[in-house]
């Protein structure tokens, strides 16, 4: 039956157009939190985020509603915007009926609100359009209406105009949301079914559950049992977020709320399990939950000091209860030491892994440059999956290898569809099609070989459009090709951790370039330093460190006691970076100059 007085909806939105804004909007319209402890964006509660002004994790806000003397529960999931976190997008859809599409008014649509868009048509959800920022001079109101009508076929007098900013219009979004999004489908005397669409870890309280109760009702101190993890424990505090945990006697059919339970490992909690009361787990089917995510980027982290491997692992636990995406095993490497391999959605998941467990885990970690992982036909005609350089075996020991290719839409004003189409073949980019959106701005469709795109795609993209390009990609299988391994070799000793997979076309180039930047770290030695690239036995760059001659510290012999002192405690620290291949001595930093991220530009 309908639960009548509740509402689930999200918002989504490309990045920037506003959606954390309009959530603080809607927020503050229903009193949720007294305006003196409203912060600017509620809902992005990792410091992390407020500083980087995206939002990452998915959360929930409760808000009170009345419309028409009645008086209206709506649960908003906050969902993430960014082309990495997809697969959160459509989990915090999963708990929606609704959601509120919102487009920047100056903006118009771009990469990530069609995706979104799709993901939420995916879903069967109904679809309120808000035109944001209309406050602003370049506004461009009625071309965006037109936009949205033309490319979603969503009717222009549906289309709400807002400023999230000074408030304009934002009840209006309110009372359609009442309207318009039906109401949540459940059995409030059934057995308890919840869902688990989110969870944090607490310091203090274990582990957070974020559920939607679709059947049923869960009453404080009952004993529910996780089905998927067989593991029974005892609500102790439930309640509701406004957005702050507020807790309740009872959460009913239909609401948003969170479970505590004392859950204190990370392992009893599968996001997309269900929650149901001790001793009913066999008589309820549970709900469909969610597919694990398939990690496409992968790279090593490693501790900078060797003594925070446990912490390390710890700290990627604590991550992953909350972010089902990150995987990881252990990994070992002769430059950087014991470490992990992680996976994945995209390189900005990554980053944001490396600067959580940096800040919120206090780590000093190294990163390994990204890459994809490859499928192997081998001779007996088995398929294997391969995720870096090192486990590639010999080229007689297979037939064929397969690299992940994905299907990237790039938004771009008429006059940059020429360089962007250059950058797309450069990359072995396939051409599929091209679009016009409104009068001047195009969708170029492209299939490319996901490593391209994670290699520096973006970042091509962006400088060639000015900053007004946008895009979204998606993952449409493995393709063959001509790829390689290339290994990097200092003083004639192969490097393992170094190496790479690469296609035949890009191989010297790459290697020329990453040779360049070994020599500008390697400092000096008595003796000249060859730095090579090979493919097979085949040398394709070079470079050579010249040999040293004078001693760095002669000068201050005799010279001031102290300075000396302090120049031999540096070389110490420095040490301890170094790493020997053969009888050269290399930096850390320079490892890093090879395997760094982000710095292809
Ligand atoms: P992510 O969390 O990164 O996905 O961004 P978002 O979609 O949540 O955007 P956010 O709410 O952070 O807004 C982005 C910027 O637009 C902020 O600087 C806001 O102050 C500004 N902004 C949001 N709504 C309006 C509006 O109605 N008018 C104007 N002028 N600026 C707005």
């Amino acid at each position: 039956m309908k639960i009548e007085h509740t509402r689930n909806f999200c918002i989504i939105a490309h990045i920037d157009h506003g959606k954390s804004t309009l959530a603080d909007r809607l927020i503050d319209l229903t009193g949720a939190v007294a305006k003196r402890e409203m912060k600017d964006q509620m809902l992005d509660s990792m410091e992390l985020e407020r500083e980087r002004g995206i939002t990452i994790k998915a959360a929930a806000a409760t808000l009170i509603h009345k419309k028409d003397g009645k008086e209206y529960r709506l649960n908003l999931i906050d969902t993430p915007g960014h082309v990495d976190f997809t697969y959160e997008v459509t989990r915090a859809m999963a708990s929606c009926e609704g959601a509120i599409l919102v487009v920047d008014a100056a903006q118009g649509i771009e990469a990530q609100t069609v995706a979104n868009m799709y993901l939420a048509m995916g879903q069967d959800l109904a679809i309120i359009p808000v035109l944001n920022k209309i406050d602003l001079q370049a506004a461009r109101v009625d071309e965006v209406i037109e936009e949205i009508e033309n490319v979603f076929a969503l009717p222009h007098e549906d289309v709400i105009g807002v400023s999230a900013k000074t408030g304009l219009n934002c009840a209006a979004v309110l009372d359609a949301i009442v309207d318009k999004l039906p109401a949540p489908e459940g059995e409030p005397d059934g057995v308890l079914r919840a869902l688990i669409f989110d969870a944090r870890y607490d310091d203090y309280r274990g582990v957070i559950l974020y559920v939607r109760i679709v059947d049923g009702r869960l009453k404080k101190g009952e004993k529910i049992r996780l089905i998927r993890t067989v593991a029974t424990f005892e609500a102790l505090e439930i309640g509701v977020m406004s957005p702050e945990l507020t807790p309740l006697k009872e959460l009913n059919a239909g609401d948003v709320g969170y479970i505590i339970a004392g859950i204190k490992s990370v392992q009893d909690v599968n996001i997309g399990d269900t929650v149901t009361v001790e001793k009913m787990q066999d008589k309820v089917k549970p709900l469909p939950g969610y597919k694990e995510p398939q990690a496409m980027v992968y790279s090593g982290i490693f501790p900078t000091y060797a003594g925070d491997y446990d912490q390390l692992r710890k700290g990627l636990e604590r991550l992953r209860l909350s972010d089902s995406a990150l995987s990881f095993v252990p990994e070992s490497s002769e430059a950087l030491g014991q470490g992990f391999r992680c996976g994945f959605l995209g390189l900005l998941h990554m980053e944001i892994v490396q600067e959580r467990l940096e800040r919120e885990e206090d780590l000093d970690i190294i990163q390994s440059a990204p890459n994809v992982n490859y499928e192997l036909v081998m001779n007996n005609g088995e398929v294997k999956l391969i995720e870096s350089a090192a486990e590639m075996p010999d080229p007689t020991m297979f037939t064929e290898i397969r690299e992940p290719f994905v299907k990237v839409q790039t938004i771009v004003p008429a006059e940059f569809v020429g360089p962007i189409m250059q950058i797309c073949t450069e990359k072995r980019g396939e051409f599929v099609n091209q679009e016009y959106l409104g009068q001047d701005r195009v969708i170029l469709t492209y299939n490319m070989p996901l490593a391209e795109v994670i290699f520096d795609y973006h970042d091509r993209m962006k400088s060639a459009t000015r900053g007004y390009g946008t895009m979204d990609y998606e993952l449409m299988g493995y393709r063959a090709g001509q790829l390689v391994k290339m290994r990097l070799m200092i003083a004639g000793e192969d490097v393992d951790s170094l190496s790479m997979i690469c296609h035949r076309d890009v191989a010297e180039r790459r290697g020329r370039l990453l040779l360049q930047r070994l020599k500008q770290e390697i400092p000096r030695h008595l003796f000249a330093v060859a730095l090579q690239a090979a493919i097979g036995g085949k040398i394709v760059a070079r470079e050579t460190i010249a040999a040293l001659r004078k001693d760095v510290t002669a000068k201050c012999y005799g010279g001031d006691i102290s300075r000396k002192r302090k120049l031999l405690e540096k070389q110490k620290k420095g040490k301890k970076r170094m790493k020997m291949i053969g009888n050269v001595e290399v930096p850390q930093k320079a490892f890093m100059s090879v395997l760094a991220i982000n710095e292809d530009k």
